[in-house]
């Protein structure tokens, strides 16, 4: 097939573009660089011997998905583009909505007009916003706690009523919970831009030396070691589970919407001692008062997954530590060094 991979040289994407390959599918990254570098496809020719083509484009710009959508007839898209850091969204909301939502409409329209009929598109389990019961299964209440998760909500929102007027549509909504780790090979990984959102690049940084120390915000929490417990799931897992939901949905009409998680929690403590494990050194954190918006605890039942797309999780947390750290250690300063490197943040 050949697949439109928004944003597909940024973290996530890039990965699904290794692995689209090594599955003899085509793939074609549209990315605006805003939050990654044109380095990653060396790196996944590199791997795979392939060099997908990279079209520099925004996904808000209708002229240049036409121009594209015109020259490549694509049979599905895989929407990764958008913007991610919720603190970001809650300070600028109105770049969320305009990146986010408005990016998704103009894209959907143009793939609509085109004739594409098949999407798989980056959901976030943030839609769930503060559980009542975990796991959480895909019928849990949505009610996402800040900006980004809201935009998420309306882009799923908008793909199912979409769905509704043009029922030719197969639309997967696949709520991802937190994907961490890297390419086995240490090539490809997660590469933020300023100090890390995220838990396992945050804890890598302070391994590596970037950082003095992570934070570990609130060990008060009712859970058994006090720190919030999250579904970490190794990035390679995420994206088989975009294979596998190629596979089985495309061509199959109407929307389906899938948890990808492993099924289990894991405390802010216990990754930082897996990481101290796969690094092999002991990492420095001071614990702060809680953060405003943190939730507890929650975790994925990710049963629909397995039983619809034939998909499960299969790597553990310190496969997902040694990854992160191999990528880490072989790349201190991400893709950095690479010249076309394009800072916007
Ligand atoms: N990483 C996570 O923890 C996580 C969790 C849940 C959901 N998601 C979602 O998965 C998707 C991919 O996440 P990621 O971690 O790979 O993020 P990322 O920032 O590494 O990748 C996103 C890519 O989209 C590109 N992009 C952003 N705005 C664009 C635009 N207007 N036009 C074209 N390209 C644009 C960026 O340059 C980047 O390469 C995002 O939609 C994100 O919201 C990520």
């Amino acid at each position: 097939m050949n697949i439109l991979l928004t944003g597909g040289a940024g973290y996530i994407g890039s990965l699904a573009c290794v692995r689209l390959i090594e599955a003899g599918e085509r793939p074609v990254i549209y990315d605006n660089l805003s939050n990654s570098s044109a380095a990653v496809v060396d790196r996944i020719a590199a791997l795979t011997g392939v060099r997908p083509e990279l079209v520099e484009g925004d996904i808000r710009d209708r002229a240049r998905l036409d121009e594209l959508l015109k020259r490549s007839p694509f049979d599905a898209a895989i929407h990764f583009a958008g913007s991610k850091a919720v603190g970001e969204s809650t300070r600028d909301p109105l770049l969320y909505y305009d990146n986010n939502v408005h990016g998704s409409r103009v894209l959907l329209s143009a793939l609509h007009d085109a004739g594409v009929r098949s999407i798989v598109f980056s959901s976030s389990a943030t839609v769930y916003g503060d559980p009542d019961t975990v796991p959480l299964d895909e019928q849990a209440p949505t009610r996402p706690a800040n900006t980004y998760g809201r935009t998420k909500l309306v882009i799923e929102n908008m793909l199912r009523d979409l769905a509704v007027a043009a029922p030719d549509w197969s639309v997967t909504l696949l709520r991802y919970f937190n994907p961490v780790g890297a390419h086995p090979s240490g090539q490809l990984g997660e590469d933020p831009q300023g100090p890390p959102n995220n838990l396992v690049p945050y804890i890598a940084q302070v391994a590596v030396g970037r950082r003095p120390h992570l934070t570990v915000f609130g060990d008060d929490y009712a859970t058994p070691d006090g720190t919030g417990v999250r579904d970490y799931i190794h990035v390679m897992d995420l994206v088989d589970g975009h294979i596998a939901a190629l596979r089985r949905r495309h061509g199959q009409p109407g929307v389906r919407t899938y948890n990808l998680g492993t099924g289990r929690g894991h405390s802010v403590m216990e990754v930082l001692q897996a990481f101290e494990r796969a690094a092999g050194r002991s990492i420095a954190h001071v614990v702060a008062p809680r953060r405003p918006g943190d939730v507890a605890r929650y975790w994925a039942d990710p049963a629909l997954a397995a039983r619809d797309l034939d998909w499960r999780a299969v790597r553990s947390l310190d496969d997902m530590c040694r990854d992160a750290w191999r990528w880490q250690k072989d790349n201190p300063d991400g893709y950095a060094a690479a010249p076309d490197r394009i800072r916007t943040a």
